[in-house]
């Protein structure tokens, strides 16, 4: 298939972009997205080009890395699909594909569709790890967990922190990406240990980096590429509500 690209080109967080149009001949509706994107940079460095950054690492949906709004949907076209496991398949002769980079101010384009995410890992210091003694790795059955929290938590232990969720909310909110870490280990008995300040300091974190406020739109749900449920954010709030509480408790007496 014949295709337009319109790419977001840009130097760096202070330099302006802009979108720029790539013709591509012949693509094949059996390559990935990414396959394409590599294709259109390969005849860029042949004509003396500079090829497009973009960000990439497993090309199989586990990393996160492959951050990109593709005609205006966080990943693309495809519910609960990572770009880079995207195919071609899904977009027909003659199309124009826009591709662009996540906005928002939280996530600052360092060169064309490539943003700095370092908000993230500086979110998951605040809080969103465990403390676990060191030595011998304990017997995987010493610590018993109900199936049902096991389930959920393993259910918010998907996200990628691939930011699409920030992207896709109007707001620029990263409500989801912080209520699925919260969840994952609040559901666990080994998350016990911080739980009293886990979800204050991600939250605390999350606001101090410039991400936006949630107004329940849930459009990150919708364009989450491992359909992490906002029922995380509800437990989120309870977590953040409880953690608050018991804070002042503390103070007050
Ligand atoms: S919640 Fe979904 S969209 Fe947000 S970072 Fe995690 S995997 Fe990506
Ligand atoms: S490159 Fe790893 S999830 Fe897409």
């Amino acid at each position: 298939m014949n295709l337009t690209l319109k790419v977001w080109r840009q130097k760096n967080d202070r330099s302006e972009g802009k979108f720029e149009d790539y013709p591509l001949s012949d693509v094949s509706e059996d390559s990935s997205f990414l396959e394409m994107r590599d294709i259109l940079n390969e005849q860029l460095v042949e004509k003396g080009k500079e090829p497009v950054a973009f960000d990439h690492d497993c090309r199989e949906g586990i990393c996160g890395m492959c951050s990109m709004t593709i005609n205006g949907i966080a990943h693309g076209p495809q519910r609960a699909t990572t770009a880079c496991q995207l195919h071609m398949r899904h977009f027909k002769d003659g199309d124009t594909v826009v591709i662009e980079p996540w906005r928002s101010k939280a996530f600052p384009v360092i060169r064309d569709l490539v943003v700095d995410r370092s908000s993230f890992d500086r979110i998951i210091e605040a809080g969103g790890y465990i403390s676990v003694g060191t030595g011998q790795a304990p017997d995987g059955n010493n610590i018993p967990v109900e199936k049902d929290k096991a389930s959920h938590a393993f259910d918010a232990a998907t996200c990628i922190g691939c930011g699409a969720c920030v992207a896709a909310c109007p707001n620029a909110s990263a409500m989801l990406f912080v209520s699925a870490k919260v969840s994952h280990l609040a559901q666990l008995p080994q998350g016990n240990v911080e739980a009293k300040r886990r979800a204050r300091k991600m939250v605390q974190q999350m606001d101090d980096e410039g991400f936006g406020y949630c107004s329940n739109i849930s459009a990150c749900e919708a364009e989450c590429p491992k359909e992490i449920s906002i029922e995380h954010i509800a437990r989120l709030n309870r977590e953040y509500l409880s953690t608050s509480l018991s804070s002042e408790e503390t103070a007050s007496s």
